[in-house]
């Protein structure tokens, strides 16, 4: 009897405290128009693209639980455009994904499209352009999920943000030519790293003083960021990055960092000197400003695995009351070189998860390896996954398998595996491969792992960082590994704290295992988070449930095949 009481008690206290929270959750509304614009991000004028005639773009700030509106009108004049909702699980709205060909066809010109999603975790997020090399145009901007009132484990006074993303001077368009002609043009190194869409070409601020600055701050586009701060208090800094290319380094003079949150999961608080941050990842850092307060500091981000040809991005930490342009008086902190990757193996392999966070399934379901190699079709240089380089379809995937149309992506199935005998320490001995669009159908509910394995490049001695990205889910980062995976590798997978995240680093000549379940339906790109490298196919495209999913609306609809069936 008593028990049965204890139980009523119990369903009644989670029923109010689930309507609690649905009552405090807000629907929050943003309208947002993207076009060109005339920008001086790095103080030296381009074209961009902006929303609402800004760069970079609005921020969107919510509560874990809020639905987002998002009333999006493309004004670019001739071409197409979409927004991804970068670490946002999409829940019961893969439409509302932002992935052009694969949630939704590109806005056309003119016309406006409404993204309406949940964010149901607290955490450091971002958004950006997801048709073409659009977000290296600029098409990006922060969003932030608070946790609900009360709820978030670690204690700060107050927080700042940092959006860290590169800059060329040549154009996207360009970009995108150079990478499909022969010869080849690669787009080279960044001219400028910003910090929240600002930097300053050329110059070190280090030099700033001023009147007698050799940095010509023509304009509030491109002035300094100063992060404002009290003594004696603990911050938090978010940081996330959406660079098309580099991969970077972060650290603050005389301040130590404690790492918290990565990807929008809390990890257990380690001490650092300095952070790497990898293009699509994010972290949360918490810093105690009780350093000498008549002192300002420098802030420091440079570049990590490929030879830097570009200036370190600089910011000031401003303790009160000190000047903003008072210069910091000690040296800006140098980062480690470009090469070190030890020293970038080390940061990454202390991130684990904070107790409590989900355990994975202590075995998977299904293995499936992905080789990335770089490869030449006919003439052109790609990126393949097991020889397949990814060219999606112009009607999206979503559409098209939940109303079943035939021939509008290859029916093959994608390879899941790759030769043994595949000598990742060198260059392909045959670098032929082709162009794809299959997709790997998953089990719904079911627990997949992948293995990332990293190869030598087309040129001898060389192997690049690749960051991968997966829409729609938290992964666990199960283990790492240089050289090539072995089956007994397996026995190694950290399956006691291994860290979420949504985004993970595949290192120079390694492997990265990684473990998920799928419970969410739609189909869902993992990709390589580098620009022009998902350009050029490094991705492939999964499929959970499809059948699970509801009404598409219309408007994600309206192009290609399903376009002419709803006009039928
Ligand atoms: Cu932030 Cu598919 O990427
Ligand atoms: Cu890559």
């Amino acid at each position: 009897m008593e028990k049965r009481i204890l139980l009523y008690l119990l369903i009644c206290w989670s029923l109010a405290s689930n309507l609690e929270k649905s009552m405090a959750a807000k629907t929050r509304h943003y309208n947002f128009e993207v076009g060109y614009i005339y920008w001086s991000p790095d103080c030296e004028e381009r074209m961009m693209i902006g929303i609402n005639g800004r760069f970079p773009g609005p921020t969107i700030r919510a509560k874990a639980g809020d639905t987002i509106v998002v009333k999006l009108k493309n004004s670019l004049p001739t071409e197409g455009v979409v927004i991804h909702w970068h670490g946002i699980k999409q829940l019961g709205t893969p439409w509302a994904d932002g992935t052009a060909s694969i949630s939704q066809c590109a806005i056309n010109p003119d016309e406006t499209f409404v993204y309406r999603f949940q964010v149901d975790k607290a955490g450091t997020y971002f958004y950006h352009g997801h048709y073409g090399m659009q977000r290296a145009a600029g098409l990006y901007g922060s969003l932030i999920v608070d946790a609900p009132d009360g709820e978030e484990p670690f204690r700060y006074d107050a927080e700042h943000s940092l959006l860290l993303s590169d800059w060329w001077h040549e154009s996207v368009q360009a970009q995108t030519l150079g990478l499909s002609s022969i010869p080849f043009r690669w787009v080279g190194e960044p001219q400028t790293i910003l910090i929240n869409g600002r930097g300053q070409y050329n110059c070190s601020l280090a030099h700033f003083t001023g009147e007698t600055s050799l940095c010509k701050i023509t304009n509030s586009q491109c002035a300094p960021v100063v992060l404002r701060v009290l003594p004696n208090k603990t911050y938090r800094l978010r940081i996330a990055s959406t660079t098309s290319l580099s991969s970077l380094n972060l650290a603050i003079g005389n301040h130590k960092m404690t790492v918290v949150e990565a990807d929008g999961n809390y990890v257990k608080p380690v001490i650092v000197d300095d952070i790497d941050i990898y293009s699509g990842e994010s972290y949360s850092v918490l810093i105690t400003t009780d350093q000498n307060t008549s002192s300002n500091y420098w802030l420091s981000i440079g570049i990590r695995g490929r030879l830097p040809k570009t200036q370190p991005a600089l910011a000031i930490i401003n303790y009160h009351p000190n000047s903003l342009s008072k210069l910091p008086s000690s040296k800006p902190p140098v980062t480690p070189q470009w090469n070190e990757y030890s020293h970038s193996k080390a940061f990454t392999y202390k991130i684990v998860a904070m107790d409590g966070t989900p355990m994975p399934p202590a075995k998977s379901n299904r293995q499936i390896a992905l080789l990335n190699t770089q490869n030449k079709i006919d003439g052109y240089i790609k990126w393949s996954i097991n020889n397949i380089s990814l060219a999606v379809p112009p009607t999206p995937y979503l559409g098209s398998m939940k109303y079943g149309l035939k021939n509008v992506f290859s029916a093959e199935k994608p390879p899941e595996n790759f030769s043994e005998d595949y000598d990742v320490m060198r260059p392909p001995i045959n670098p032929n491969s082709k162009k794809g669009s299959g997709v790997y159908k998953l089990e719904f509910n079911s627990t997949i792992d992948f293995i990332l394995q990293n190869t030598n490049t087309l040129s001898e001695n060389v192997s690049e960082i690749h960051p991968w990205h997966l829409h729609g889910h938290n992964f666990w980062v199960l283990g790492y590994g240089d050289g090539k995976f072995k089956k007994s590798d397996v026995a190694e997978f950290n399956l006691k704290n291994p860290p979420l995240k949504n985004t993970v680093v595949l290192f120079p000549y390694g492997w990265t295992a990684i473990r998920f379940v799928t419970n969410n339906p739609g189909v869902w790109p993992f990709h390589c988070h580098i620009e022009p490298h998902l350009h050029m196919g490094m991705g492939i495209v999964l499929a959970e449930g499809v059948e699970f999913v509801s009404k598409i609306p219309n408007e994600a609809l309206a192009c290609g095949i399903t376009g002419q069936k709803l006009r039928n």
